[in-house]
């Protein structure tokens, strides 16, 4: 007599496991990527006493973010959010800054604060950038409370 235990698809089972196996792992993947890209951006909250500290030591040279201040070095940055690039009175900019034509916000300032010369080519603003995305981020966060 044969016995038979009928077609038990051991095989098909594991391979049917791996792949959902291998699915979540792509999409948990894909997960963590894009949080590790949000938190690279600058609408999280950031540090705003180490952004503070962060401007005194290297933009307070040459910005005040006090109207009553005015413009040193360069141009005060009392109501920056919001307002176009080179549009402080009695600032003499470059035609470089003047025309970038963009709105100072979180997202254009997160960009040109990491490497100025290259988000405004021919700028005179002397200042190499800030390279971690967290110090732009805690700088951005305490310029927006500051500068209101
Ligand atoms: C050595 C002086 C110097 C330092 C340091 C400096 N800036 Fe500037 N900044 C300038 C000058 C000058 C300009 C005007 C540039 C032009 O007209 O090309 C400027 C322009 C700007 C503008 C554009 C303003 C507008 O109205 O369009 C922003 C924003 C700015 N700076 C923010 C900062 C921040 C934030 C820091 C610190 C991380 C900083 N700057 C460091 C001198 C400086």
């Amino acid at each position: 007599m044969a016995w038979s235990y009928g077609q038990f698809h051991v095989k098909d089972f594991e391979e049917s496991h791996e792949k959902q196996g291998l699915e979540a792992t792509a999409k948990r993947r894909a997960q963590e990527t894009q949080q590790q890209s949000t938190s690279l951006q600058s609408n999280t909250l950031g540090d705003s006493k180490k952004g503070a500290n962060l401007f005194k030591t290297r933009c307070a040279q040459c910005h005040s973010v006090k109207e009553s201040e005015g413009n040193k070095i360069g141009p005060n940055l009392h109501g920056l959010f919001g307002r176009k690039t080179g549009s402080v009175d009695g600032f003499s900019y470059t035609d470089a800054n003047k025309q970038k034509g963009i709105t100072w916000e979180e997202g254009t300032l997160f960009e040109y604060l990491e490497n100025p010369k290259k988000y405004i080519p021919g700028t005179k603003m002397a200042f190499g950038g800030l390279k971690k995305g967290k110090d732009r981020n805690d700088l951005i966060t305490w310029l927006r409370e500051e500068t209101k």
